[in-house]
């Protein structure tokens, strides 16, 4: 039999193939990444390639124009109907007859690599758990009876390999009427994951299926809304987490439920609702209807994690603080009540790390890869606890310790969450003491001109952790604040912004009238004992680690997209290291969520991973003590900080 060369680009991958081959077939025989939603009926375009005529040198190959069969009537049928490019062939009409170079674009490969959201995300290549696959199924006849599920299955065997799916019992109700809309022809989704048929679709579905990464935090509900076919994010948003109101930090929501019998189901219902309105909302502001999820990736700290699962987390409040799973789990959506989301809906969460540290810090180690790289990397994920993961390729560790809501703005005399009038930027002239900041929803600093009239509609309405931890710093730099943390009298500094305030003082950073906004020294001590507690966790990883520098810091979290690097050194926040090699990796566990939800391999992945990660527990861990009371100065009563005084 004739056979020919053929070179699929731009993977290089070449063998001889059988003149007659569909384009297709032979794309699956050298095991290029060609997609295919209809199995090859000339329907779908997903398959679509394009042929290079003329000399390739470089290939040492010359391609004729008849290299492959002619555009047939299939393929003339659907340019006609939707158009095809120029030049563009559906690859499971076009046969091979003659040696030939075929360009396989971005939107034909399954496992394309999709554009990052922001620029510090690692890029996705795309291999998703849902995938669409069209069938024809055969008509029943009186005289071979059997159900149309039982046909279904068989076309699904027959067409596409595929056996023992599963068929949740909400969709076996809507088979019936599906098949006979589509005249016998559906699309399946399938969750190749748990091998779960999660949508069932008349005839050819077009549209694409939705999934949705989510990062349940303690404070903020946050998801981004993606198409399962091109990862392209189709709609993002948060909501506050409702539990706030059963109380503030994770811990108070732990004794919550300690102290009222039910507090754990009411709160449960309280995340659940909350995250089924999201579902609504993004589907609404992408346009299509919630069902259209069939996925939803979650990953939360552990707290957030019993309660989502409606398990009680009091045993997470207390030594030693076990889990009820550490496992990644494969759930219906069901199963959690999110009941907007198709009916067959499925649900991962990524596994947990240990009783502090959660799938959060697993998504932020799958999205930050510190298993794959040479340097040592110090990661850090603040919110009531710090989650701090220390390792490269060779090994990696991971604690978490207490540092308190401080750096949330919570326990600050003027503190308060991140939102619209809360300065989040302070510097002060070490020459005059004199401060100028920026709050959230400005540009303008507080001496520009305009900034009064720019601020009029948010006002001034408190300090959030970002900017009372530039606060301090610049109260440390310009010498009010001494390396015990004690702000000077205004004689010692030299301004009248020092106050005395009780026995002790505190700087005015504002005032307008009766409205004040000061540092006091009790939040100095608030921000003291939080960066102690962050500093210690990070020394002892690294103590485990036997290392006494590290490589790179990575700041994660809403904490890390807005601290500035210099102002976390100078506080002693974390471990010194060369300015330039303390990054921010954004929201680094909502990029992991979506890593996990494109990629299905990825799950396998940081399942491997977490069991590989040494947990190190600071509660009793002697050198934690040790380490916190000698960071208890600014920057630190003993290490020394060279990257810092360079
Ligand atoms: Fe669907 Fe070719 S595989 S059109």
């Amino acid at each position: 039999m004739t056979d020919h060369q053929v070179i699929f680009m731009p993977s290089g991958k070449r063998g001889r193939i059988a003149e007659g081959t569909s384009v297709l077939d032979a794309a699956r025989q050298l095991g290029v990444d060609l997609d295919s939603v209809c199995g090859g009926r000339g329907i779908c375009s997903k398959c679509q390639v394009q042929p290079g005529v003329g000399a390739f040198p470089k290939l040492g190959l010359t391609v004729a124009a008849d290299a492959l069969s002619p555009f047939n009537a299939v393929e003339h049928r659907y340019d006609e109907k939707r158009g095809l490019k120029a030049g563009r062939r559906l690859g499971c009409q076009a046969r091979v007859q003659g040696d030939v170079v075929l360009d396989v674009p971005p939107e034909s490969q399954v496992h394309r690599q999709v554009v990052r959201k922001a620029a510090s995300d690692r890029p996705i290549v795309m291999d998703p758990a849902t995938r669409l696959h069209f069938v024809t199924v055969e008509e029943p006849d009186m005289h071979a009876p059997s159900g149309d599920l039982e046909r279904l299955r068989e076309a699904l065997s027959d067409q596409w390999g595929l056996d023992d799916l599963t068929l949740p019992l909400p969709l076996l109700a809507r088979l019936q009427p599906v098949l006979r809309q589509g005249k016998w022809q559906i699309t399946v989704a399938v969750d190749h994951d748990s091998d779960t048929i999660t949508g069932l679709f008349p005839a050819l579905r077009e549209a694409p299926v939705l999934g949705l990464a989510v990062d349940l935090g303690s404070t903020t509900i946050a998801a981004h809304l993606c198409d399962l076919s091109t990862g392209e994010v189709r709609a993002s948003g948060g909501v506050m987490n409702p539990q706030i109101r059963f109380g503030e930090d994770l811990m108070s929501r732990v004794s919550y439920s300690m102290m009222n019998p039910g507090g754990d189901a009411e709160m449960t219902r309280a995340v659940r609702d909350a995250l089924d309105a999201l579902a609504v909302e993004l589907a609404a502001e992408a346009g299509v209807p919630a069902e259209d999820i069939l996925e939803a990736v979650i990953v939360c700290n552990p707290v957030m994690h019993h309660l989502l699962l409606g398990v009680d987390p009091v045993e997470l409040g207390q030594s030693p603080f076990a889990l009820a799973t550490s496992d990644a789990l494969r759930l219906n959506a069901s199963e959690i009540e999110l009941t907007s989301v198709g009916a067959a809906a499925r649900v991962y969460i990524l596994p947990c790390i240990a009783g502090h540290v959660g799938a959060d810090a697993a998504a932020v180690a799958l999205s930050e890869a510190p298993d794959q790289a040479d340097d040592l990397t110090l990661i850090v994920d603040v919110g009531t606890n710090a989650e701090i993961i220390l390792g490269n390729r060779d090994r990696i560790l991971a604690c978490s310790s207490p540092t308190g809501p401080a750096f949330e703005g919570a326990q600050i005399s003027a503190g308060q969450r991140a939102a619209p009038g809360a300065i989040e930027r302070v510097q002060i002239d070490p020459a005059t003491r004199e401060p100028r900041f920026r709050v959230i929803g400005s540009d303008l600093w507080s001496n520009d001109p305009g900034f009064a009239a720019a601020t009029a509609q948010t006002g001034i309405t408190g300090i959030c952790g970002s900017g009372i931890i530039e606060a301090v710093a610049e109260m440390r730099m310009a010498g009010i604040v001494d390396a015990r943390g004690l702000i000077g009298s205004p004689e010692q500094v030299g301004t009248p912004r020092c106050e005395l305030t009780g026995r002790t003082h505190a700087y005015l950073l504002w005032q307008d009238g009766d409205r004040r906004i000061q540092v006091t020294q009790g939040d100095i001590r608030a921000i003291q004992l939080a960066k102690s507690a962050l500093y210690a966790g990070a020394r002892l990883l690294m103590d485990e680690a036997g290392v006494d520098h590290v490589d790179r810091v990575t700041l994660a979290g809403a904490f890390g997209a807005h601290i500035s690097p210099r102002h976390a050194m100078v506080l002693g926040m974390i471990p010194d290291a060369e300015l330039s090699k303390v990054t921010s990796a954004g929201n680094a566990a909502g990029h992991g969520a979506r890593m996990a939800l494109c990629n299905r391999g990825l799950r396998a992945h940081i399942e491997t991973l977490v069991r590989r990660i040494e947990k190190v527990e600071t509660a009793i861990a002697p050198r934690f003590q040790e380490h916190f009371v000698a960071a208890n100065a600014i920057p630190h009563a003993t290490d020394p900080f060279p990257h810092l005084m360079a």
